[in-house]
């Protein structure tokens, strides 16, 4: 923790018409060791210098992470990736022609050039190269390589809009670049090329089939699959080890086909609300008005995540709306499961977190 409250700057940057005086203010805030906060397509970043031990140090401490937990080096430039990662494998070479720039982070063996203090103590570092122009223009600006995990306090969900990252870190640190909404709205898939077979460590908008139909055979990290059955085994990401995206009420997801998980929720919903309890339901567009039909209005708070058909409308607000719930005073939550066809394997992995793995089945 710093010892004083900075003054944190806000600055707000139209990401269709780039203000490169503002962004070089940012850039030399990132040289001078310092902290920006600054949107990406996933998610927003706390970067800092990624080659200053340094500044991975204050990320740390503004963030509140334990410092095992690596971070992600964010590059703009192919010739960048040269001087981090070595030993770099055919297939990262074909991922990055596929998926870069964009919502993927690739595990490489490090250089010399990339400190300890970034990776976590690990040999090995994640690298990622943005699409989002506001990001790949700092990155540039900065020097080339900005070390940024998600901009939430640690535990927290991760920041989609400007004012998420003002909640958790104003006072820490030294600017927050405003370019509206995160389009994507969850973390970058992350795959581990350091494996005989590459190896997804963390589901995103990059999903197994894309990655498949790129590169034939691709793991998943047995850490992902059913987290009864795999008690015990150790996420290889160590961020993905920890609690994360817990909302202050306790959450629960209520599983199975769909008729059954409204009724489940509904009747679970009145039991609360007869104890005097407010309940929050996440629910589906298509879902969202049968609660209100069937619940007493003023206990219960329903948010749809948006439409099934379309899942990236979900992935979109399932942050925001975890994060509204904290403001929103509910005593206890119920969702409903997301296990959609493109981006339910990225949806379910953060829901089921945020819930601490507490689930009901709908037809029970
Ligand atoms: O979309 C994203 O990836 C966002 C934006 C800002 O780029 N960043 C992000 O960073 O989500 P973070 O720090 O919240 O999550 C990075 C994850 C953590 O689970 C960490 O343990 C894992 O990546 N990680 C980083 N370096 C690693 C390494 N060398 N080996 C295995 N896992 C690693
Ligand atoms: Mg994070």
């Amino acid at each position: 923790m710093p010892e004083r409250e900075l003054r944190t700057e806000i600055l707000r940057i139209d990401p269709e018409h780039i203000d490169m005086e503002k962004l070089s203010l940012a850039g030399k805030v990132i040289r001078g060791g310092g902290l920006v906060a600054f949107p990406t397509e996933t998610v927003y970043g706390l970067g800092g210098d990624a080659l200053s031990p340094l500044s991975s140090k204050k990320i740390y401490a503004a963030k509140g992470r334990p410092s095992d937990n690596p971070l992600i080096v964010h590059i703009a430039d192919m010739e960048h990736l040269l001087c981090i990662a070595e030993e770099i494998p055919e297939t990262a070479l074909k991922t990055a022609d596929a998926f870069w720039p964009g919502p993927l982070t690739m595990i490489l063996k490090k250089t010399e050039l990339v400190p300890h203090e970034t990776t976590g103590g690990l040999d090995t570092v994640a690298v990622r190269m943005p699409v989002d122009a506001v990001a790949a223009e700092l990155i540039r600006i900065s020097g080339g390589y900005i070390a940024a995990p998600s901009a939430n306090t640690s535990g927290r969900p991760s920041p989609t809009s400007a004012a998420h990252v003002i909640e958790d870190l104003s006072g820490k640190i030294d600017m927050i670049l405003d370019a509206g909404d995160a389009d994507i709205g969850l973390e970058s898939t992350i795959v581990d090329l350091t494996e005989d077979v590459p190896t997804i460590l963390r589901p995103g908008f990059i999903t197994l089939s894309m990655l498949e139909d790129v590169l034939g055979e691709v793991r998943l990290d047995p850490g992902l699959l059913d987290a009864e059955a795999m008690k015990g085994v150790r996420p290889k990401a160590p961020g993905m080890r920890y609690r994360h995206y817990a909302p202050k009420a306790p959450l629960f997801v209520v599983e199975g086909e769909k008729s059954e998980v409204t009724r489940k929720i509904e009747e679970l919903s009145a039991g609360e609300i007869l104890k005097g309890k407010r309940v929050g339901i996440l629910a589906s567009d298509d879902t969202a008005g049968q609660y209100a039909e069937a619940l007493k209005p003023g206990c219960v708070c329903i948010r749809s995540l948006g439409n099934r058909e379309e899942d990236r409308t979900i992935a979109r607000s399932l942050f925001r709306v975890l994060r509204d719930f904290d403001s929103g005073e509910v005593d206890v939550i119920y969702s409903e499961a997301f296990d959609t066809p493109h981006l339910g394997m990225a949806i379910m992995n953060r829901l089921l977190k945020a819930a601490g793995h507490q689930v009901i089945e709908g037809g029970r």
